[in-house]
């Protein structure tokens, strides 16, 4: 068994994280890529840093197993150079299926997709689009009823004192409550629901072929935007098995959006999978894990089943914070301390459960295939490793509409214009939303905080690869 420990100070990152706490105002969406990096960069943190005592900076970790061919975590930085990428192991054939799913739609042919069809990458789509209206009308038909809530302001919980304290909204972002219709864990023990978001990008081909050779599926949830610009992408992963979901078109908090806002982000991502797979997911995860029973509502009536990540207290939620090695906001070392905290609280838990991480970096994917992914198949007792449809014991074929058995799992919403029952959120929990540990969550302010600003940077740098 192989022993690894590892320890590094890391005082100027941590200080830019104690900076960004509580969050500042909306981060511009028209910063430019280099305003956006030099704003998480350390230049700033001289006189912060004299003023503080020298904060605990020393991340240890232990791990079973690592990738012998993975990178070096001193390579796992921010603005490491480039790494290769693997191309794709195969193109699918336009017609094939996926062997998993018995009676799925011939794949369309990818030659047929036509960007200039879809609205501007990585910006808020249009909300007067005869698309948009026809969702519109899809949302109303459902029947269910959208809660009257003003939409929150960015910054996260500091800034919003009122909706943090007003707990029949259930924003999950500050307090973690949850309703009966969200997914944040698996029900069976020791069941890892396997997610990675953000993608398709550059690097999720490495990613899939360490998951083709460890045998492992997972559930990619996918920003519009990205699959777009990678169709070919999207379709390896469905053909091979991994479970494909909703994670908005241009990936802004969407609880500070309107309802027409967020309905053109749902459905222009979920438009833009069935243009490329034949098939529409039914399940979606909010960015930022931001939502609350406005966003529910909607997603419910739009057909798509929330889901959420691992969250046992404040201070313990299943998110490894890889998206934020390569905007320089965390380090390797922190996200695999990170990492084995989770393992910790999810060996302790009576259920399986899900966790946050990204195929959007080289970083992320680099942590996951060198690190994280080795050690949790060393583990002992043995993690169940799948995609979320599968953690939740129901087919692949589910996890889309038009291959979904009906009878067995009836569609949570009105999804695909049909009028069926009309879900109720009740919540489950409603003492999850006491807003106690709201304010003094920290970690969910910080998260929340430098994570659009390093998503703008990154949309910006991922130009259209289209071909
Ligand atoms: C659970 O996670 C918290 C922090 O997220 C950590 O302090 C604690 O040690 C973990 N528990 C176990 C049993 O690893
Ligand atoms: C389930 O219902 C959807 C929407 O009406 C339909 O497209 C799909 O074919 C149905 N599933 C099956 C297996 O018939
Ligand atoms: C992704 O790869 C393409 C070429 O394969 C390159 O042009 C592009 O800059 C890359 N994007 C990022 C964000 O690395
Ligand atoms: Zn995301």
């Amino acid at each position: 068994m192989f022993y690894l420990v590892l320890a590094l100070a890391y005082v100027n990152l941590l200080t830019v994280r104690a900076q960004s706490s509580p969050p500042s105002s909306a981060p511009s969406a028209q910063s430019s890529v280099g305003s956006a990096v030099g704003s998480a960069a350390p230049t700033s943190s001289g006189a912060v840093t004299s003023a503080l005592p020298p904060p605990a900076t020393t991340f240890s970790f232990s791990l079973q197993s690592t990738n012998p061919t993975a990178a070096p975590l001193s390579e796992i930085v921010s603005g490491a150079p480039l790494s290769a990428t693997q191309p794709l192991a195969s193109t699918a054939s336009p017609g094939a299926t996926p062997s998993s799913i018995p009676n799925a739609p011939p794949l369309p042919d990818p030659a047929t997709l036509n960007p200039a069809a879809y609205p501007p990458l990585d910006r808020p789509p249009p909300v007067d689009s005869p698309e948009v209206q026809q969702w519109k009308q899809e949302v109303a038909n459902s029947g269910i009823t959208i809660p009257g809530f003003e939409p929150t302001v960015a910054g996260g919980c500091p800034a919003n004192p009122g909706p943090v304290a007003d707990a029949s909204r259930c924003w999950w972002t500050c307090g973690g409550c949850t309703r009966e219709s969200d997914v944040t864990n698996c029900p069976d023990q020791m069941t890892w629901g396997l997610t990675y978001d953000d993608g398709p990008a550059n690097y999720t081909s490495n990613l899939l072929q360490y998951l083709d050779q460890a045998n492992l599926k997972s559930t990619f949830f996918v920003v519009g935007s990205r699959v777009i610009s990678f169709p070919r992408t999207l379709q390896l992963q469905y053909l091979t098995g991994h479970q494909i979901a909703v994670h908005t078109w241009s990936h802004p908090p969407l609880t500070t959006l309107s309802n027409d806002e967020i309905i053109a982000e749902l459905g222009w991502s979920r438009k833009a999978i069935k243009d490329v797979l034949g098939v529409t997911p039914n399940m979606m995860r909010p960015p930022f894990g931001d939502i609350d029973d406005r966003v529910r509502a909607i997603s419910v009536a739009m057909g798509l089943t929330p889901v959420l990540w691992t969250r046992i207290s404040p201070l313990a939620t299943f998110d490894t914070d890889d998206f934020n090695i390569a905007g320089g906001i965390a380090s390797v070392q922190q996200v695999l301390h990170n990492w084995e905290d989770i393992v910790g609280n999810a060996t302790t838990m009576n259920s399986g459960f899900i966790v946050l991480e990204h195929d959007l970096f080289q970083q992320s994917v680099e942590v996951a295939t060198g690190y994280i992914l080795p050690d949790a198949l060393a583990h002992q007792p043995a993690f169940r490793i799948e995609p979320v449809i599968s953690c939740l014991n129901k087919p692949l074929g589910d996890a889309y509409v038009e291959t979904n058995d009906n009878a067995t799992n009836p569609p949570i919403g009105g999804g695909a214009g049909h009028t069926t029952a009309v879900v109720t959120l009740a919540s489950g929990a409603p003492g999850s939303a006491s807003a106690t540990g709201a304010a003094s969550n920290t970690n969910s302010g910080v998260s929340f905080a430098p994570s659009p600003l390093a998503f703008v940077a990154a949309a910006g740098l991922l130009l259209v690869a289209f071909a």
